[in-house]
């Protein structure tokens, strides 16, 4: 039985993207009244815990992973009191609170950058982010060639000989964790949420914040051959450091606070992060980047619980989150097919092959839910949304768009928010618009249109997660010999799941079917889909 310490361990966790969950303002932008007004609809999901996406003042210049102050919410969205209302509310339902921490910048409005630019070069207040003489006789270069995360340098000039470094948008400069202000503030941050309840944190880039950036810097061309632990700031060792700090806060809660770590490193960096003695859970990515394929997904899944068991921690399972194309669509393309090409081409080419995505997906979904470890899922997948390929240009959000010069299309065509109901301004979101543009086959895949429909995804994801809570037991699964395009594992307690990655139907494990992502063909399992079986009498 899993002790109310370790709930973590094999949770499903349901990601809200805050403004585009559910707006009650009707200023077209999601809210906290919106998530608390929502709150039966993840009871009847029947998830353990929301993960809450940036919620901090912010103008948005990064969807709020800019954030102004990291112990209040962003009065477009709400309050404090609404925060703890909406906390109370889930908590009631049984369900948990993870929030974002974005500890790697903070946005060019927070105080402390505010401050670092009136202050003027050499002063103290500059000492908390890092800032840098350009080249040349005025300093008029950026100190290295490095490009950001979305495109252009990572240096911005302040016009007095500095630049500063931000490895996101310019609007995001980077915190020196080498600060003890910077260190202190974070722990106030923690702490300011532990005690207001929170379950959780999700640490966003939680492998950046160490950087080495002593001179000469190498060449960005360079940067790319510094590997496990030598990249200047990249999965440096002494990142850790910082996190044992964080470990011994929430140790000090009762159950102790959770932490899962964002960090896109190869599988074998990512035990250190999610060590019990650091932030005890890892984002892994593997599947998510995987085509669908029985093959990856059984090495996958094998090299990955490996790394969890190596590390004390569970595995973490995900496929679709609000910065990559909703994996609806990834597996409408052909594999290996670009995802950027595809959005810039507004969903054309090629042609998505809609249906079959969406079969993929719950067959993926499902058989995600039945292994080991937990599961993050995002909003809206639980409607089979496939990603709105085709935002117009002049709606673009994301800064990728305009700092990539228009090459990166971005991660906004997953971001559109959510349809509750077929009829109704912006499909139920709100009683206003809707601040990115949705698309009119919202109306039919509404939550309205799914809800106690046979079939539909929400009652599959509904199902699974009720099955899974009464069939979920010790973290292990033993694999079944099958054919190469079929994958099956046993789970204790007589829990056996089957997919068909291949075109022929296969037999059913015998037993008794719980769930089965599609319909069975003459009692067999057809191509793209998933079946849970129980043998245990
Ligand atoms: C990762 C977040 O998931 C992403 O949305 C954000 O743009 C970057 N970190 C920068 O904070």
């Amino acid at each position: 039985m899993t002790q109310p310490h370790d709930w973590w361990r094999q949770a499903v966790v349901y990601q809200v993207y805050p403004r585009s969950f559910a707006d009650s303002g009707g200023d077209g932008i999601g809210d906290l009244p919106g998530i608390t007004s929502r709150v039966p609809h993840l009871a009847a999901l029947g998830v353990d815990a929301v993960w809450l996406s940036p919620f901090y003042p912010s103008a948005l210049a990064d969807g709020g992973y800019d954030v102004d102050d990291h112990r209040d919410v962003d009065p477009k969205i709400g309050t404090l009191e609404q925060f703890d209302e909406m906390v109370a509310a889930l908590h009631a339902a049984g369900i948990k609170l993870v929030v974002d921490i974005v500890p790697n910048h903070s946005s060019n409005r927070h105080v402390w950058f505010q401050e670092a630019l009136a202050a003027g070069p050499g002063s103290p207040e500059r000492e908390r982010y890092v800032f840098r003489h350009g080249r040349g006789a005025d300093g008029e270069l950026p100190p290295s060639d490095w490009t950001a995360m979305f495109g252009g340098s990572v240096w911005e000039p302040v016009g007095d000989g500095e630049w500063y470094l931000h490895l996101f948008a310019p609007e995001q400069p980077d915190w020196n964790w080498n600060h003890p202000d910077v260190r202190e503030d974070h722990l106030r941050t923690l702490r300011f949420w532990a005690d207001r309840g929170v379950d959780g944190f999700r640490i966003d880039v939680a492998n950046s914040l160490a950087k080495d950036l002593s001179e000469p810097l190498p060449t960005q061309a360079e940067l790319a051959d510094l590997v496990d632990g030598a990249h200047r700031f990249f999965d440096r060792d002494e990142v850790h450091d910082v996190y044992v700090e964080w470990r011994k806060l929430f140790d000090e809660y009762d159950p102790p606070r959770t932490a899962v770590a964002e960090a896109w490193v190869p599988a074998h960096r990512r035990a250190r992060y999610a060590s019990p003695e650091g932030l005890g859970q890892a984002f892994n990515f593997d599947l998510l980047q995987s085509d669908f394929d029985a093959t990856a997904f059984r090495t996958i899944v094998t090299e990955n619980l490996a790394f969890a068991r190596e590390a004390g921690s569970s595995s973490t399972w995900v496929l679709s989150n609000h910065d990559v194309v909703r994996h609806a669509s990834r597996y409408a393309l052909p594999a290996g097919a670009d995802q950027n090409a595809w959005l810039l081409s507004a969903g054309k080419d090629p042609e998505p092959d809609t249906p079959g995505g969406l079969r993929r997906a719950r067959a993926a979904t499902t058989f995600i839910l039945a292994l080991p470890g937990s599961t993050y899922l995002y909003q809206g997948e639980e409607l089979g949304l496939a990603e709105v390929a085709d935002i117009p240009a002049a709606d673009l959000q994301d800064p990728t768009w305009v700092r990539s010069g228009g090459e990166q299309k971005g991660r906004d065509g997953c971001r559109v928010p959510l349809p509750w109901t077929a009829a109704g301004p912006s499909y139920g979101f709100g009683p206003g618009g809707s601040h990115l543009p949705q698309p009119s086959w919202f109306a039919d895949v509404a939550v309205d249109q799914q809800d106690g429909v046979e079939g539909s995804t929400l009652e599959l994801y509904r199902q699974a997660l009720a099955a899974r809570r009464r069939l979920q037991g010790a973290e292990e699964l033993e694999w079944l010999e099958t054919p190469a395009d079929v994958v099956a594992f046993t789970r204790p307690g007589g829990w056996t799941c089957l997919t068909n990655f291949g075109d022929e139907p296969v037999d059913v494990p015998a037993g008794r079917v719980v769930l089965a992502s599609g319909e069975l063909v003459d009692g067999r399992v057809p191509a793209d889909t998933t079946v849970w079986v129980e043998t245990r009498v």
